[in-house]
Formats: C-alpha cells, sequence, structure tokens
C-alpha cells in the first residue's frame, strides 16, 4: 500500500494540475451514510419514490420529511479525508474538486474550489417562481415549505431527471480536459454523467487514481491504479509522503 501511496504522491508533485472527484465515500467517516453500500440510504428509502424529480413533484412533503430525517447531514463534519484535500489545494498541489456530494464537507473543511455537480442542500429553490433562499431562512414546521407566491421550495441539489447545473457541467468537463491527474475518491461510479468524469480526463492523457476500499466500474479498464484504503486514511498519508518528499 505505502508504495502506491508514494506513486500517489509523486504523481501529485510532478503534475501541472490535478482534480479530484468525490462521492458519498468520502464523507462516509463523517457519519454519512454511502447511498449503495450495504445499509446504505438506498437500501432504506427507495430511489424512485425520494430521488427522482417526479416523485419530488408527486409528494413533496413525503420527500421533505426523509431530508428532515437525515440528521447525519446536519451534524456531520469534515474528516481527515476532507481536510487533506484542503491541504493539497493550499500546499498547491490540487486545482479543484468535483463532488458529487451535497453535504457542504469539502467547503467546511477549507476547499475553496468545489464544483457542486450535484448541486447543494444549503439552499432552496422555489418550483413556481425560481425564487431561492439558504435552507435557514425557511421554516420547515409544516412541509413541503411554501414559498410567498404559493410554489413549493425544493432542496436545491440535483434529483434524478434534473439537468446538472451548466457551470457546473462546463467547468468539471473543462478541468477533467485539461487535468494531468485525477483523483477519483469514494463514488462507485456508476451514475452519469459524473462517472464521464474520470473517463474524459483519461482520454485526454490523465492519470486516474482511485482511493476506495473497493473495487469499481472504473478500477480495471479507467484507473492507473487503486489505493484500496479509506479516504480519511489514505489521503493523509498521501499529504504527509508529499511533504516528506519536500524536506
Ligand atoms: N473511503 C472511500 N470510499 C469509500 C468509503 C471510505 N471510507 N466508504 C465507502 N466508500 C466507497 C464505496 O466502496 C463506494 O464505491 O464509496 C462509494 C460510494 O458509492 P455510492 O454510495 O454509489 O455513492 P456515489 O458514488 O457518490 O453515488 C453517486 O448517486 O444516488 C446518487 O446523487 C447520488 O451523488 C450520488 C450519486
Amino acid at each position: 500500500m505505502t508504495d502506491l501511496i508514494h506513486r500517489a504522491a509523486q504523481a501529485l508533485r510532478s503534475a501541472r494540475k490535478t482534480i479530484a472527484l468525490t462521492g458519498a465515500g468520502i464523507s462516509a467517516e463523517s457519519g454519512i451514510p454511502t447511498f449503495r453500500d450495504p445499509g446504505g440510504l438506498w437500501d432504506r428509502y427507495d430511489p424512485e419514490e425520494y430521488a427522482t424529480i417526479e416523485a419530488f413533484r408527486r409528494t413533496p412533503g413525503k420527500v421533505w420529511r426523509m431530508m428532515k430525517d437525515f440528521t447525519e447531514l446536519k451534524t456531520a463534519r469534515p474528516n481527515p479525508g476532507h481536510y487533506g484535500l484542503a491541504q493539497l489545494e493550499q500546499m498547491g498541489f490540487l486545482r479543484c474538486i468535483i463532488t458529487q456530494n451535497v453535504d457542504n464537507l469539502h467547503q467546511d473543511a477549507g476547499s475553496r474550489d468545489v464544483i457542486e455537480f450535484h448541486g447543494n442542500m444549503r439552499q432552496v429553490i422555489c418550483q413556481q417562481c425560481d425564487k431561492t433562499l439558504p435552507l435557514e431562512d425557511i421554516s420547515l414546521e409544516t412541509l413541503p415549505p411554501y414559498c410567498s407566491c404559493g410554489g413549493v421550495f425544493k432542496p436545491a441539489g440535483v434529483f434524478f431527471g434534473e439537468p446538472i447545473p451548466m457551470h457546473a457541467m462546463l467547468r468539471s468537463q473543462e478541468e477533467a480536459q485539461s487535468c494531468e491527474v485525477i483523483l477519483v475518491i469514494g463514488t462507485s461510479a456508476v451514475v452519469y454523467p459524473a462517472a464521464d468524469i474520470p473517463r474524459v480526463a483519461k482520454e485526454a492523457g490523465a492519470q486516474v487514481i482511485e482511493i476506495n476500499p473497493e473495487r469499481t466500474d472504473l478500477t480495471s479498464g479507467v484507473s492507473d491504479f487503486l489505493i484500496q484504503e479509506k479516504a480519511g486514511v489514505a489521503i493523509p498519508q498521501i499529504v504527509a509522503a508529499i511533504r516528506a518528499m519536500a524536506s
């Protein structure tokens, strides 16, 4: 394992530009359940009933109640994996993070350039007049919450069946096509178009380094190598290895 950590540290030190794509796995050690691991969110809630825009429009109150129950999201704190990526950015070895997560933990850990590919849950958008407010500015006493125009507020996360925010899509393509290394951390790489990002980087000549305790659809054909470890363990080790090389 340590030689893969050193291989990753070397790659980041010599790359002109490194980016990261993260998924729910990087927040697992913050207590937020992933979606597809055993016992994950989609074991408890049918995504067809809770995660599609059609389901939200059909039963907004039911979807809001599920999200309100999702207290882990409110109490979660960044873990060493998030802090490690923020350190790599500060050290100049990581340009940006493209995250599929909506938990804001990268920003809470100090990362500055974070592309929210699936939006975020910090804001709500009125489905009728598009008014956008911070989540904490609305009352969740009655669900679903209503806008003053009578429309229903929806969390600003991207539901299945909704488009990826255009700026996030364009910026992610641009970064993937121009990086020399992409770290792919904590994602099963089964949801598109996010799962395309490592392939776009690979086709543009980048080295693809996966960090995940499990193999994924990327591991054999796309990734150059897999550090089969938890993000909260592997990322701090990469940071330490870079520091040791620099001294
Ligand atoms: N460190 C790194 N990876 C981990 C850890 C950990 N501590 N724990 C679990 N993993 C890995 C799992 O092995 C799995 O490959 O994280 C991945 C989580 O996969 P998913 O649950 O499918 O999450 P993700 O890939 O982010 O899902 C993509 O699907 O439902 C939608 O919008 C949702 O953004 C989400 C998208």
